[in-house]
């Protein structure tokens, strides 16, 4: 097997708070090969966009941070800015949460896209062409006027296509997409997941989402919980034989599947499994912590039960 595009190893972040420090991710190991597309899925506050943050460093200054990020091969967490800037945008990209929060209301979207060329050292007078041509391949049927518009005119669905557009326009070879069909109608969501795929096709995608089909469309699902991985394997399987009580509750969650309610919200365990007082089968095992166990081929889960 091919050495990993992406490999995290142990990777802890703690946020200082008022009341002490706030463990986000807590020894999270992840290796991801290239051209795999990847959902990372749980409830809000486990820690996926922190994952997502991180693997850019956009969290320095902010955060403290133990483990070890390497993008093909490269250690992230001692590349100096120049490395990082060059990493940013043309290794590894990241589509943030709320696409409409992100724009500039006030700059014209061909600008907008134009300033990652600019970053990246394209000169000015190629943008025009290069931006246009990439709102054309991102779906726009008039790239032209979508490149002297405001934000303000564009719908969610619109400005989704515009941050992704943005995101793939140095031809990243892995595509950080936070929750990208959130707020967004049926139709849209659809459009968007095919934008995404498309653009994406033989590169590597992690797709962050809430959505079971977004993760549907990733061959790979991992489970967070509380700042941990919990559940990692094959989507199909993941959602067919889920093996994690969290993942069960999860999946029952979905609008798609009854929307039955997880009693409780996500906390941090002082020790062993975090999802302890929510889950139905809590036993005196999961007073400790369990690692990651092989329950099939490429399928791992952290439950004693397992
Ligand atoms: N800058 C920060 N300072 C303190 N805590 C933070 C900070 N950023 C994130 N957190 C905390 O870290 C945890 C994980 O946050 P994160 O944004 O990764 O969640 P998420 O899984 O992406 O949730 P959502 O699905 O709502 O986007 C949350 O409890 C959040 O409050
Ligand atoms: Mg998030």
């Amino acid at each position: 097997m091919s050495d990993p595009i992406i490999s995290i190893r142990n990777l802890t972040v703690e946020f200082p708070t008022a009341e002490g420090k706030f463990r986000a991710l807590d020894e999270v190991c992840l290796n991801i090969s290239e051209g795999e597309h990847v959902a990372v899925i749980g409830e809000s506050g486990c820690g996926k966009s922190v994952l997502g943050h991180s693997i850019l460093r956009l969290l320095d200054g902010i955060s403290e941070t133990t483990g070890n990020i390497f993008i093909k091969g490269a250690d992230v967490r001692s590349m100096s800015e120049r490395e990082l800037l060059a990493m940013r945008g043309q290794e590894v990209a990241l589509i943030p949460q709320s696409p409409t929060v992100s724009l500039d209301p006030v700059i014209k979207i061909g600008k907008q896209i134009g300033e990652v060329y600019d970053v990246h050292g394209v000169p000015k007078q190629e943008w025009k062409e290069k931006v246009v041509e990439s709102l054309g391949n991102i779906g726009f049927e008039d790239p032209q006027n979508i490149y002297e518009t405001y934000p303000h005119r564009l719908s969610g669905g619109m400005c989704e296509r515009t941050v992704i557009c943005m995101g793939m326009s140095l031809k990243p070879a892995v595509l950080i997409a936070d929750e990208p069909t959130k707020g967004l109608d049926p139709a849209s969501k659809i459009d968007v997941l095919k934008t995404l795929n498309r653009q994406t096709n033989g590169k590597t995608l992690i797709m962050i989402t809430h959505d079971y089909n977004a993760a549907k469309i990733c061959e790979r699902t991992v489970v967070m919980y509380s700042g941990r991985i919990l559940e990692d394997g094959p989507t199909e399987e993941v959602m067919r034989d889920p093996k994690h009580p969290y993942t069960k509750a999860l999946w029952g969650a979905m609008p798609c599947n009854g929307m039955i309610p997880i009693a409780g919200s996500v906390e941090k365990a002082a020790t062993g499994c975090d999802f302890y007082n929510r889950c139905e089968h809590r036993c005196d095992e999961c007073k400790d912590l369990h690692d990651m166990k092989q329950v099939s081929e490429n399928h791992l889960v952290r439950c004693c039960k397992c």
